[in-house]
């Protein structure tokens, strides 16, 4: 397959017969085919099962048919090799053991080798190009560093991020370390990735919109532009977070082919804002997949207009498809997509 994968001619602003869509989690729990193989595993134990986190990678491709299939792993298994402690526990989410919260924790990371560490991941990316046969192509994907540094910190999710903002106001020094060595596995994991067949990757910064303008600018930024600059340059890579509203401007200085839009913020003007001379991705409200047919059709027309025809548009939620969500409304969407835009 084929450069001209509806996906990867969107990525590089060529003409597309239709707009593509893809789901970010669409491998994940709202799906039953997903919950039966993921009854058999630990949620850990099925990112290191090759065959079967290339099952449940597939399973939307054959059942939503959208137009890109992304890895199913996490970004935090990342976090495993730098030795925090990583757990899944099912219902609280994700939590690490042996959180940095000091430039002593910073300095004595390990610097492991996460191409071998995280080697079932380019596994499971040979064994889904073998299942995909040519269909869509692949997206590999990592955290951006400060998602990473906001987990390694706060030992989980958060509601404020204090403990990462005041990490990040106290000891800059110690910060930018964290976050340049951040970058150097998330360089060495992608461009592994890449070698395993991932045909397009994804950087998700989920939780940067808790980050005002000026902070991103000096104790962000520079990470962003050295990662970018570091990754492969033979597939397009697209830059995602979510509460970007005040920051998309910067986040295109910081890189990436394709920039991610969430709904707070209208497709033509987040457009307009990051440039055309970049693709676009998004921004449905993930609630749309609950309403009635009608009202996922009325959706994506306006979104579709705001786009106005112009090469470079790859549809997708502004966030992760909740859990409980309708299979038949993700289904309505990808199928209402299609017609609109063909
Ligand atoms: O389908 C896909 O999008 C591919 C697989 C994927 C997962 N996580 C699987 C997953 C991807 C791309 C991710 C990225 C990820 N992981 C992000 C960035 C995207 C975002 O949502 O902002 C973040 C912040 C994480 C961290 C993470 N992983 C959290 C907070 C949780 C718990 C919340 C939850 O939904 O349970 C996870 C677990 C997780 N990652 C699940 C899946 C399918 C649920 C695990 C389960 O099956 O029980």
């Amino acid at each position: 397959m084929s450069a001209d994968a509806p996906f990867l001619l969107a990525c590089r602003r060529e003409k597309a017969p239709f707009t593509p869509i893809w789901i970010m989690r669409q491998a994940g729990r709202y799906l039953p085919q997903y919950r039966a193989v993921r009854e058999k595993f630990s949620f850990l134990e099925l990112c290191k099962t090759p065959e079967a986190a290339a099952e449940v990678t597939v399973q939307p491709i054959d059942l939503i048919g959208v137009d890109a299939a992304i890895l199913f792993a996490d970004i935090l298994l990342i976090l495993e090799p730098l030795d925090l402690g990583l757990s899944f526990t099912p219902g609280d989410g994700p939590s690490l053991a042996r959180p940095i919260r000091t430039p002593e924790d910073v300095a004595k990371m390990p610097r492991p080798d996460v191409r071998d560490a995280l080697s079932y991941v380019g596994d499971t990316i040979r064994e889904v190009r073998r299942r995909l046969a040519g269909r869509v192509p692949l997206i590999g994907f990592a955290g951006a560093p400060f998602t990473l540094a906001s987990y390694a910190i706060e030992g989980g999710g958060s509601r404020n991020y204090i403990e990462t903002k005041k990490f990040l106001l106290s000891h800059p020094e110690a910060w930018s370390d964290l976050m340049g060595r951040l970058v150097d596995v998330t360089v060495d994991y992608l461009t592994a990735q890449v070698e395993a067949g991932a045909q397009a990757l994804q950087i998700f910064d989920s939780w940067i919109g808790h980050v005002g303008p000026d902070d991103y600018r000096a104790s962000v930024l520079p990470h962003m532009r050295d990662l970018f600059g570091r990754l492969p340059r033979d597939v397009p890579v697209i830059h995602f977070g979510t509460g970007t509203a005040g920051l998309l401007e910067l986040m295109a200085e910081g890189g990436g082919d394709v920039i991610g839009l969430d709904w707070r913020v209208r497709l033509a003007e987040g457009w307009a804002r990051v440039g055309h001379d970049r693709a676009i991705q998004g921004n449905l409200d993930p609630a749309i997949l609950y309403a009635p047919p009608s009202v996922i059709r009325a959706k994506v027309k306006a979104l579709l207009s705001e786009a106005d025809g112009r090469p470079g548009h790859i549809v997708n939620l502004g966030h992760g498809v909740l859990p409980d969500t309708p299979v038949d409304g993700v289904r309505c969407l990808v199928d209402t997509v299609h017609e609109l835009s063909a």
